[in-house]
């Protein structure tokens, strides 16, 4: 019978080994600026309702109209695999009646997210974000935390020279009057402009402005700029985050076309990317965030929050690409070997015995052989390696043997623990 090798579906992969540890890094180095700026973590469901990210991501957005996994379950509920995690947050802080603790509510995530996309490089269909979002605050002074926070992580996990790009996109009414003048500029333009970019002319013209299509973005030159339709109130909220920025001293670009391919954003928007060379620039974004208010479009209480995540595969790919190492964590650790039956029971007990004083035992506990147990010690660069031989097994004693100096030491078993503990203090 011919055997069947099953895959990971497309666009998926499976992490373990040195890739895991990769991921344990960027999760560790989150959790530890997370715990600095006092976010607490949140864990949604992996599904939800279509309809959350329908009303918040927005209808005529890539992640809606393409990209969602969407199943109908056995009671005929609509659910999908989560595209992004702000609008389960914010349907979480709603849901759990946040607003009465303290604003804002800080929060942050980790976890796998899904989108229905053509695989390539930095673009997966399942990947994993890191996201921090500041909810029930509307002070510009949170848009420029959320991008020192985002920048100090990307500084903590070996990125020193990122590029922070920034824009306003103002408010509903400053977008009415920049939709009209777009429109009238696009009008004798639409032959020359992407078929989607023909359906979103008419669906929700901002869209175009973010098309990777180089034909688009050409017809988009001289197109006239949101920055300059802004109302009173979001340009002093721009201005704000300027400021705040300036005296921080984040370096900033000023990106006009920057306005993010999802819906619920209202004034800032920003990215973060690190771009030296054209294998960095494909990956794209590292992290993007803004500023949002999703109560009006999921037809609930109007919050305000602001945040940002970042995509776990590109960070990781840009840190092998910049041959940031991980650190190896120096553990106490000890080897043993057994040989005989009674010295296996024998050993399988100390490690139980080493494991309650925290003391890392590795061990081959199956193999027989003495010489093969060594050659994994030697391999593992483990100084310390206890014996329990036959002999030792019927004396209640254990050998200490330092593998540096070749040196042996006779111990009786009761005493081994607070031996060793002396010894790798
Ligand atoms: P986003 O820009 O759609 O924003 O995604 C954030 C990051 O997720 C991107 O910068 C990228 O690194 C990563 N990413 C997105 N799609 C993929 C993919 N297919 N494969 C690998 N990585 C990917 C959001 O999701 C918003 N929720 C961000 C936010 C938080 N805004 C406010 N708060």
């Amino acid at each position: 019978m011919s055997k069947i090798i099953y895959q990971t579906p497309t666009g998926m992969h499976d992490i373990y080994g040195k890739e895991q540890l990769f991921y344990d890094k960027v999760e560790e180095t989150a959790k530890k600026i997370a715990d600095f700026y006092s976010f607490q973590k949140i864990t949604t469901p992996i599904l939800e309702d279509q309809e959350l990210f329908i009303r918040s991501v927005g209808e005529g957005t890539d992640i809606v109209e393409k990209e969602m996994f969407a199943l109908k379950t056995k009671g005929k509920d609509l659910l999908v695999l989560r595209p992004e995690g702000t609008a389960p947050v914010f349907r979480a802080y709603i849901e759990n009646g946040m607003q009465s603790f303290s604003q804002p509510v800080k929060l942050w995530y980790y976890g796998p997210f899904f989108r229905y996309e053509r695989p390539q490089a930095g673009r997966y269909r399942q990947f994993w974000q890191i996201g921090f979002e500041f909810l029930g605050d509307k002070s510009p002074v949170y848009d420029a935390q959320a991008i020192l926070i985002a920048h100090a992580l990307l500084q903590d996990l070996g990125f020193k020279k990122v590029i922070v790009k920034i824009n306003s996109i103002g408010c509903e009414e400053c977008r009415k009057d920049y939709k009209k003048a777009l429109n009238s500029f696009l009008r004798n333009k639409k032959d020359l402009i992407c078929a989607d970019c023909k359906r979103r002319a008419d669906k929700n013209i901002l869209r175009i402005l973010d098309c990777k299509n180089s034909k688009c973005q050409q017809v988009l030159n001289g197109a006239p700029q949101i920055i300059d339709y802004l109302c009173p109130e979001c340009k002093d909220h721009f201005k704000h985050v300027l400021e705040y920025l300036e005296e921080a001293s984040i370096p900033y670009n000023l990106d006009p076309s920057l306005v993010r391919g999802l819906d619920y954003y209202c004034r800032t928007v920003f990215e973060i990317g690190f771009s030296e060379t054209m294998e960095e620039e494909a990956l794209g974004s590292l992290l993007g965030g803004g500023r949002y208010d999703l109560g009006k479009a999921l037809k609930t209480d109007v919050v305000p929050g602001v945040g940002f995540s970042m995509g776990v595969e590109r960070i990781i790919s840009l840190m092998k690409l910049n041959k940031i190492k991980l650190k190896q964590k120096q553990e106490k650790s000890i080897f043993i070997v057994q040989v005989g039956d009674l010295a296996k029971r024998k050993a399988l007990k100390l490690i139980e015995d080493f494991r309650k004083e925290k003391i890392k035992v590795y061990e081959a506990i199956s193999k027989d052989s003495m010489k093969t147990q060594l050659t994994k010690a030697n391999k593992l660069a483990i100084n310390v390696v206890l014996i329990i031989g036959q002999k030792e097994a019927l004396d209640n004693a254990v050998i200490i043997k330092d593998m540096k100096t070749g040196k042996q030491l006779i111990v009786k078993q009761e005493n081994i623990v607070k031996e060793i503990k002396k010894r790798i203090k």
